[in-house]
């Protein structure tokens, strides 16, 4: 057998044994593929958020309304939004990665995917009006309660 093989089936036994010398007792072995998963749709998240952050200040008066940046960010938004269907398409229920998703998400996919539809509308929404200030600050305002939304049903309540 080629050592690169041998390598690769060790790598896929070891787990299995659930004794790695040394290991720290009943810690269960990395699951990779949900720690990936976990990652990437933290980044998709974290893109979203640095795309809403401008909007929401000029809604709320703490920056100066600014159509074109208003208009991009919404751009961003309504391109953004869509990917969390694909961010979480991975079930990471039970994989002891650290996450603040709920096991509902997978157990409600319709109710889900509702949440990202009407969040996806509202970014569609901000995008169309970005450039009149008062509709502007009003689809902002709109935009985040559908992320308040999905994070009152599908994420923990951390506040
Ligand atoms: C369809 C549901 C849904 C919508 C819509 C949604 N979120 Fe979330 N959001 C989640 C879930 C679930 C988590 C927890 C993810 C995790 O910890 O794995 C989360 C976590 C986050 C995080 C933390 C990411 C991290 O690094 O831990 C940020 C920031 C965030 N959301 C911003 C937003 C913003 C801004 C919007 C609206 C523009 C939004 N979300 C809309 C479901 C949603």
């Amino acid at each position: 057998m080629k050592p690169i093989l041998i390598a690769l089936l060790a790598a896929a036994i070891l787990p299995l044994s659930g004794c790695a010398p040394g290991g720290s007792g009943d810690a269960g072995p990395v699951d990779e593929k949900a720690a990936a998963a976990v990652k990437e749709r933290k980044a998709v998240l974290t893109l979203m958020k640095s795309n809403f952050v401008p909007p929401i200040l000029m809604a709320q008066d703490k920056i100066p309304y600014d159509a074109a940046q208003a208009q991009k960010n919404a751009t961003r938004l309504a391109f953004l939004i869509p990917m969390l269907e694909d961010a979480f398409a991975t079930d990471t229920r039970g994989s002891g990665v650290e996450t603040e998703a709920l096991d509902v998400i997978w157990e409600k996919p319709d109710e889900f995917a509702g949440k990202i539809a009407s969040a996806v509308e509202a970014a569609r929404q901000l995008a169309a009006v970005a450039g009149d200030e008062d509709a502007m600050k009003a689809a902002a305002g709109n935009l985040g309660k559908k992320c308040g939304s999905c994070h009152d049903d599908f994420r923990v309540d951390d506040d």
